[in-house]
């Protein structure tokens, strides 16, 4: 990465800070929860649930990875190409309208979901260019409200000042599990060898945070898991 950039890249990061640390506005502070993890943990339930609950902002940085990964195969781009992907990424940022996913005027909330893209996308998110101009965009994204945000490195990269950080994980028999409950029309076993190779390729970007909490969803319910988030949201909204 070249040395402006670089700058731009820390500038950001310290906004990142500085906005985190704002006088409070309307007698509430911004507060930024990171919810990480690996595919089939429970992430995405878990953030929705807990954005609901909260009031807050809900943002989904792996429909990023996904809308890119679609335009990529769309637009004939290799996948091998990090600084193709980049410059795809920098000129389509994805939006999210609602509940709604768009990238390059297309809607493509249902589309990045089919396993054509499960099975390519960690592909194209290991890409360092790819990365920097996601990492960019989330933080635009996430500015000025309270925000639960779901995805690999909230806690260690796009907002290591978060507030609340969360890592959870879960058996990989139960991972399993709940991908073939998404996809019963998929093979037990295929989609079991799926989630190893994407855990594998997504592992560089895989790391906790230091201080984030680990919660093991593997038997509990998901009313358990948001019970004890939102304590430790209040704990520190009241810090
Ligand atoms: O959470 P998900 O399955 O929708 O994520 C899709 C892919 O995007 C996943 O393979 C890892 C990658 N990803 C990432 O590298 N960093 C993020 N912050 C979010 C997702």
């Amino acid at each position: 990465m070249s040395k402006r950039r670089e700058d731009r890249r820390d500038a950001r990061g310290l906004l990142c800070l500085l906005v985190e640390l704002l006088p409070p506005k309307g007698g509430k502070g911004r507060l930024i929860v990171a919810i990480d993890g690996p595919a089939g943990s429970g992430k995405s339930t878990v953030a929705r649930g807990l954005a609901d609950r909260l009031g807050f902002r809900y943002l989904d940085t792996g429909a990023m990875y996904r809308a890119l990964t679609w335009l990529a195969l769309e637009e004939d781009v290799g996948l091998d190409d990090g600084a193709a992907l980049g410059a795809l990424a920098a000129a389509h940022p994805v939006v999210f309208e609602g509940d709604r996913v768009w990238i390059h005027g297309d809607d493509v909330t249902e589309a990045i979901r089919g396993t054509s893209i499960d099975r390519v996308v960690s592909t194209v998110a290991r890409h360092p260019e790819v990365r920097a101009i996601m990492r960019d965009r989330q933080r635009e994204l996430a500015e000025g409200d309270d925000a639960v945000i779901e995805g690999r490195d909230i806690g260690t990269v796009v907002c290591p000042h978060a507030e609340v950080k969360v890592y959870l994980v879960a058996d990989p028999v139960e991972r399993a599990r709940r991908r073939q409950a998404e996809h019963p029309e998929i093979g037990a076993e295929a989609l079991a060898t799926d989630l190893r190779l994407r855990d594998e390729r997504d592992a560089a970007q895989m790391q906790p945070a230091p201080d984030a909490e680990k919660i093991d969803t593997t038997r509990l319910e998901i009313d358990e898991v948001l019970d004890r988030i939102e304590r430790l949201v209040e704990s520190r909204a009241r810090a």
